[in-house]
């Protein structure tokens, strides 16, 4: 089975012009894109994005936060990469995330922590459906 993850880099990881070591990372791993895009979200995509989270006290700044600039919007694909990506992106609050992972690196703040990671397979599936169309994802496969 092809497992998928969504990945996007939040507008404080574009500001600070850290999409291509993001994106490294994963390459480096052996994670194959298979989508990519960048976009300024509007809050509609961003209300069905984190329905789970509308009641949460937070939720005000975090809609804030992530209409406040572009991101960058990516599918990943490989063995577990699901899991694999929550552990190379490191805890949600960076304070607890370990050097080395994503948030570990390169923040500091829970209300700006760089990147989303999918927290599951089902959760994925939903958010790729939620941010990309069918034909923008693209499998190919490379052996020459
Ligand atoms: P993420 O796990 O990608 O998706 C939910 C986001 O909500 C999370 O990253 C944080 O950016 C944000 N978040 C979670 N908890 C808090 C909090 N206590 N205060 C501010 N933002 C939060």
């Amino acid at each position: 089975v092809r497992e998928r993850t969504l990945i996007a880099v939040k507008p404080d990881g574009v500001q600070r012009r850290l999409v291509g070591q993001i994106m490294q990372r994963f390459e480096q791993r052996g994670f194959k894109l298979v989508g990519m895009k960048m976009l300024q979200a509007s809050e509609e995509l961003l209300s069905q994005h984190y329905q789970e989270l509308s009641r949460k006290p937070f939720y005000p700044t975090l809609l804030y936060y992530m209409t406040s600039g572009p991101i960058v919007v990516m599918v990943w694909e490989g063995h577990n990469v699901v899991r694999t990506s929550r552990i190379m992106v490191g805890g949600t609050n960076p304070s607890e995330a370990q050097a080395g992972t994503v948030r570990g690196d390169f923040s500091i703040h829970i209300s700006r922590n760089v990147v989303h990671a999918s927290d599951s397979v089902e959760g994925a599936q939903r958010e790729i459906q939620l941010w990309f169309h069918r034909k923008e994802l693209v499998d190919w496969d490379c052996y020459n």
